[in-house]
């Protein structure tokens, strides 16, 4: 495997202190945003449904003709556990050593797992489906087309659920998906024509709402009552260390904490889609 950059590091690292905080907190499986339904009222304690609803989704899509299933960023293996239980046979990819070390306990010998990112994967096997659940935005999109195309049986499909950038003007506070124009314009050269799509924005921005909730309610004020802290004991090292890192810090505090991190800024700037193509 090709030595993982910086941005890869802390993506991976990012998305196991996500899992690990989510799941002891509030019962989280997966690490996806999760489909809110009209009906299901927004709690963060029905976080842990509203994923289990959008792995629901995923699997209400599988054309009927798919056995097969390669799961392309499959995070901690639920939405494969959930297939293997409907009849799938699935093997899972994913860079992340911890994340897949959760797959091996939740999985065991059900599921072949790929520890590699899928721009560098190595097979012989081919598939009846290619699933990117909320993955597709970390993946280099030529590599992805060029891969699947290669690694789908005749007739095969690709399903792409992920968050894609509109071209609207204005920063977002949001980072996170392929430019849609780009995704467009790649996509209509490729040996794959579209089958099914779905609009799924307004399900999952309800997310965004409450990861703001917490940040605003719960992360700030806990964050800021530990440098009080801090200060009261060693105000020339807080200080100190304040100043040394100031750009990370105000870096840090746009990215994650901006009071705009809302549900419906993510609708202005993000188009939330699940897109099943099948090979040509
Ligand atoms: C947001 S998680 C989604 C996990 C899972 N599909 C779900 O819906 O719960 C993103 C996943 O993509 C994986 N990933 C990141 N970069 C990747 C790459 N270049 N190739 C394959 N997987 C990648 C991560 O390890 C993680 O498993």
């Amino acid at each position: 495997m090709t030595k993982k950059s910086k941005k890869e590091v802390s993506r991976e690292i990012g998305l196991e202190v996500g899992y690990l905080c989510g799941n002891y907190f509030l019962k989280m499986n997966h690490l996806h945003y999760g489909y809110w339904k009209d009906n299901l009222e927004l709690d963060i304690t029905n976080l842990h449904i509203a994923q289990d609803e959008y792995a629901e989704l995923i699997v209400s899509h599988i054309p009927q003709s798919v056995k097969t299933i390669l799961d392309v960023g499959c995070g901690t293996g639920q939405i494969d556990k959930l297939l293997i239980d409907r009849g799938y046979k699935v093997d899972c990819l994913s860079p992340s050593n911890y994340l897949n070390n959760k797959i091996r306990e939740l999985l065991g010998d059900k599921t072949n797992i790929y520890e590699s990112t899928y721009e560098d994967l190595q097979t012989e096997k081919k598939y009846d489906m290619i699933q990117f659940c909320e993955s597709f935005q970390y993946i280099d999109m030529e590599k992805a087309f060029s891969n699947t195309h290669k690694f789908l049986n005749k007739d095969g499909y690709m399903l792409i659920c992920d968050i894609f950038k509109k071209d609207v003007p204005g920063k977002c506070a949001f980072s996170g998906g392929h430019r849609l124009t780009r995704f467009d314009d790649m996509i209509k050269d490729k040996p794959f024509k579209l089958i099914d799509s779905l609009d799924i924005t307004e399900q999952t921005a309800p997310n965004m709402d409450l990861m703001n909730d917490v940040v605003q309610n719960v992360l700030r004020p806990a964050i800021d009552a530990g440098v009080r802290f801090s200060e009261s004991r060693q105000a020339t090292i807080v200080k100190f260390v304040k100043w040394l890192y100031r750009k990370k810090i105000e870096k840090l505090k746009r990215k994650y904490c901006s009071e705009n991190r809302t549900g419906e800024e993510f609708k202005k700037h993000k188009l939330y889609q699940l897109l099943l193509f099948q090979k040509v």
